[in-house]
């Protein structure tokens, strides 16, 4: 199974970030725990702060892996042109967030996304990405 593992703006700085809403884990590391916690799954990992650039990437790979596990951060909330690119790939989506955005500001209440996703995971801290995982491989190819 390949799955991808797509963060968006700001979660590079996931560890030094606002650590009470996002926690202390890198990325890096915590995907490394993934790899190692999911042998049988072909794990890729990309993030871009640029909306343009997770949209190419979707295209990229939207045609051949069976699955994106999506964290679009703050364009979650205003990108249609993100939603489209869901749209327009053949791959299933499960939206996720670290933090419980509907406990958060108004703003973050809204997904321009979600609607075009099979799912949606938020509030459960990075163990949201695992979850996604567990999702697409008990659902199989
Ligand atoms: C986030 C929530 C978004 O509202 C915010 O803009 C982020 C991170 C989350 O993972 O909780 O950047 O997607």
């Amino acid at each position: 199974m390949k799955l991808a593992i797509v963060n968006g703006p700001n979660l590079n700085l996931l560890g030094k970030r606002e650590p009470g809403i996002y926690g202390n884990t890198s990325a890096e590391d915590y995907f490394a725990t993934l790899v190692a916690k999911y042998p049988q799954v072909e794990l890729t990992y990309f993030q871009h702060n640029v909306e343009g650039e997770l949209i190419n990437f979707i295209h990229q790979v939207g045609f051949d892996i069976d699955g994106i596990i999506l964290n679009a951060g703050a364009y979650t909330h205003t990108s249609i042109a993100l939603r489209d690119a869901i749209s327009a790939i053949n791959a299933p989506v499960v939206e996720v967030h670290i933090s419980n955005v509907h406990a958060r500001e108004e703003f973050r209440h809204v997904s321009m996304i979600a609607a075009k996703c099979v799912g949606v995971i938020c509030g459960l801290g990075m163990t949201g990405y695992a979850l996604a995982v567990e999702y697409f491989l008990e659902k199989g190819k």
